[in-house]
């Protein structure tokens, strides 16, 4: 479950709560010099008038720190630094007024569901939270989306419908607006607490959430995407933080047809991308994927599309030359003498027990080495011919 709430993020980032909420997220921009924000995630399924499922998840940027235990009704803290500097009595209240907040929010939602006759099943997505500008305000936001789309958020105070929500969102607004008490103590929450508690994180958090790590890159042919045409994909992998560039080029130019996966969680926290590009088979000679990340420090990692191939066919031939003079070099030496133990050619030191005669020990150190040397040649080979066949 936990694996999955990276995917949720990932999803509400890209088809949740619209763009608003990408860009309020703000992990589009790749330099981004402003610390992470502070986000709270919830999700509620309501199935039928009687059964609902929400989950809970809190992030800084990209790195889960908290999460919502239902059953409990408390606060888990993922991280050593997951209780920023708010003392035990601090989070105590917090963890109170989130026991209450969950309490009631789906009675209440169940209460408007039959008040402005909802039709079940329907999904609600809550992503609040807020993020520090340095030297300025600090800024936090509460959007909330129904059936995947935006719906209402909090603003100066009060309860807007979304653009393009329609009546139901207006008329839901027009009486959460009647709720002064819970107006006053969310705009609280968002303006003192959120901030506050988001300076705590940042400082506790400082040594994992500015860590640093660099990609590995590597190329791969991808299932043929039609007769004469190849998939390139560049596969970028363990990073640290999220944002990356990667893209398919010829020298300086980059290719338009490029087409970008989704970035997704690694299990040890980092990140991982595949970048594809669907070229005629005439085409791919030459073309370099190149990477660009923070931690690379502007040593952006290029890959050659055609030199791994060259490399390994260079590599094979020189095995096989190396197989072929073996074999010559056997054969003279037998010629020469054949009381020489063979073994010795190829490094192979025989401990032979005392008490075996000296023939059996000949025969047995000659099996030995026929038998390395058709493993050699035939492993050798094998995997020769199958990097060669990828090439097609
Ligand atoms: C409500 O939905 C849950 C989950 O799908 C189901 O198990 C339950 O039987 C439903 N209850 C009613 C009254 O329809
Ligand atoms: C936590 O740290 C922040 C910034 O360092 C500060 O503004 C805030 O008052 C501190 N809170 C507590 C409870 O010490």
């Amino acid at each position: 479950m936990l694996l999955l709430l990276p995917l949720l993020f990932e999803g509400i980032l890209c088809h949740g709560p619209g763009t608003k909420a990408a860009h309020i997220l703000g992990l589009h921009h790749p330099a981004a010099e402003e610390p992470p924000a502070f986000y709270l995630l919830q999700t509620s399924s309501f199935a039928n008038h009687s059964w609902q499922h929400t989950q809970s998840s809190a992030w800084v940027g990209e790195l889960q720190t908290h999460r919502w235990d239902n059953d409990m009704g408390t606060i888990v803290f993922l991280r050593p630094w997951s209780q920023g500097n708010f003392s035990e009595e601090e989070l105590k209240h917090l963890q109170a007024l989130l026991q209450l907040y969950f309490h009631s929010f789906p009675s209440q939602v169940q209460e408007l569901s039959s008040q402005f006759q909802l039709k079940y099943p329907f999904e609600i997505q809550v992503l609040s939270g807020c993020r520090l500008h340095p030297g300025k305000a600090s800024e936090s936001f509460l959007n909330a989306a129904y059936q995947g789309s935006d719906f209402l958020s909090f603003q100066d105070n009060s309860w807007k419908p979304s653009p393009g929500a329609g009546s139901l969102a207006q008329n839901v607004c027009k009486l959460l607006n009647h709720y002064r008490v819970i107006k006053e103590i969310m705009k609280r929450i968002l303006r003192d607490t959120c901030p506050q508690f988001l300076a705590g994180l940042l400082e506790a958090g400082k040594s994992e959430l500015e860590r640093q790590v660099k990609p590995e890159a590597w190329v791969s042919k991808g299932p043929s995407p039609g007769p004469g045409r190849l998939l390139l994909v560049c596969h970028v992998s363990g990073f640290f933080p999220k944002s990356v560039w990667v893209r398919w080029m010829r020298g300086q130019q980059e290719l338009p047809g490029t087409q970008q996966g989704e970035v997704l969680p690694n299990a040890d926290t980092t990140w991982y991308l595949r970048v594809t590009l669907n070229v005629a088979a005439g085409e791919a000679t030459g073309l370099t994927c190149r990477v660009k990340h923070s931690s690379l420090r502007g040593h952006d990692i290029i890959i050659h599309w055609d030199g791994y191939p060259i490399f390994l066919i260079l590599i094979c031939l020189a095995v096989l030359l190396t197989l072929v003079m073996l074999v010559v070099a056997d054969s003279w030496i037998k010629k020469q003498s054949s009381n020489v133990n063979i073994c010795s050619l190829h490094g192979l030191r025989l401990n032979v027990p005392t008490k075996v005669n000296i023939q059996e020990a000949r025969n047995l150190g000659h099996q030995l080495c026929l038998a390395q040397k058709s493993w050699m040649k035939n492993s050798f080979l094998n995997k020769c011919k199958i990097s060669l066949s990828k090439l097609r």
